[in-house]
């Protein structure tokens, strides 16, 4: 039920707190140590690869767990939209481990991929928010998001419960391989849990930055490098789906690439600024598309901030920025949609899952 709120959209954006310290509880055991399947162990620990398929926002999830795996446990990952799998699938490796993300774990095109690789004999977990669904139940794993029934069509507490999940599994896979990791992850999310209840708490200053720069607007870009561009994917579909507005995620350099051809006077530009590697060359991004007329907002980390940034994020570890970027990206799509009438739960032409291909 919606209680006191709105629509279930805000309620969902407002439970990532909860969620978070949730998995944090389900997935430790009483000696604080991580708590998995020895099967599931097993399983990362003998994949040579990892194929990580899914569609919409869980692709985008599934992009930032690639950077967890790859980075904490040291396996090579690539990440595929589930309908393009099926019908031009990559050279394999020798021991591939499938790794579907869905939250109803009823996507049709993700399903098709799945029913494909158990024929030729590969194993596949499901990493899913309903653990009796079809894909929770034909995988050989599943790991449980426990975000609670998400009933907005708008994906926001899977997103980032998902991308807790898979940083909780590079971890483990990686402290059963032997690898030496500074990065306590309980810790980490805790800290993650914290910095939500204060962006959540700051929805009034989203509202204001949604007037000042999506107000009457057609179209916006969310540009961001490295995590930052994962989560500026993310941004635009939120923002496309329930306010209508044309949006686009790119990469800060990739812009000038023809797509800057699209700045006129006025454009929203929003960027993501969360990287320190990246810092200086994502501003740099920002100042030429300024310099085409776009409305910019820069969206920082505490410790990276500068002067003119329109919102600051508390700080958290660098490889989970992704999961505190979102939540203002999440509000603004809310706040744009709201402004503009639209059915914020319920977008026109889509459907909570998609069970068709
Ligand atoms: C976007 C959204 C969709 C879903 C996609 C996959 O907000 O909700 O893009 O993420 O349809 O759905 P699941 O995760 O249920 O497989």
């Amino acid at each position: 039920e919606k209680g006191t709120y709105p629509h279930f959209m805000l309620k969902e954006i407002d439970e990532q707190p909860i969620v978070m310290r949730k998995i944090i509880h389900e997935y430790q055991d009483e000696n604080n140590e991580l708590k998995l399947d020895h099967d599931i162990r097993q399983a990362m620990k003998a994949a040579d690869r990892i194929y990580i398929i899914a569609a919409g926002t869980s692709y985008h999830a599934g992009l930032v767990g690639k950077e967890f795996i790859e980075k904490l446990a040291e396996i090579p990952v690539e990440v595929h939209v589930a309908s393009e799998f099926s019908y031009n699938m990559p050279l394999l490796s020798k021991n591939p481990l499938f790794v579907f993300i869905s939250q109803s774990g009823e996507t049709a095109d993700s399903r098709a991929v799945l029913v494909k690789v158990k024929e030729m004999g590969y194993p596949a977990l499901t990493i899913t928010n309903v653990p009796g669904s079809t894909l929770s139940r034909e995988a050989n794993y599943t790991l449980h998001l426990h975000a609670g029934p998400e009933i907005a069509v708008a994906s926001t507490k899977a997103y980032t419960a998902q991308i807790a999940v898979l940083a909780i599994l590079a971890v483990d896979t990686a402290k059963v391989k032997g690898l030496e990791l500074d990065f306590d992850p309980m810790q980490e999310l805790a800290i993650v849990a914290n910095a939500m209840d204060v962006l959540t708490a700051q929805k009034e200053t989203i509202e204001q930055l949604t007037r000042d720069y999506l107000a009457t607007t057609r179209n916006a870009f969310f540009i961001g490098r490295s995590a930052d561009y994962n989560v500026s994917l993310e941004g635009a579909l939120k923002l496309k789906e329930i306010s209508y507005i044309q949006a686009e995620g790119f990469a800060g350099g990739e812009l000038k690439h023809g797509t800057i051809a699209l700045i006129e006077e006025g454009t929203p530009v929003i960027a993501l600024a969360t990287q320190e590697n990246v810092n200086y060359s994502i501003r740099g991004n920002v100042q030429e598309v300024v310099a085409r007329g776009a409305n910019a907002m820069i969206i920082s980390m505490k410790g990276l901030e500068q002067d003119d940034d329109a919102f600051v994020l508390p700080q958290v570890h660098k490889l989970l920025t992704p999961l505190v970027s979102v939540v203002p990206l999440q509000l603004l799509a809310y706040y744009a949609a709201l402004h503009r009438d639209c059915d914020v739960d319920k977008p026109r032409n889509l459907a909570k899952s998609v069970t068709v291909e």
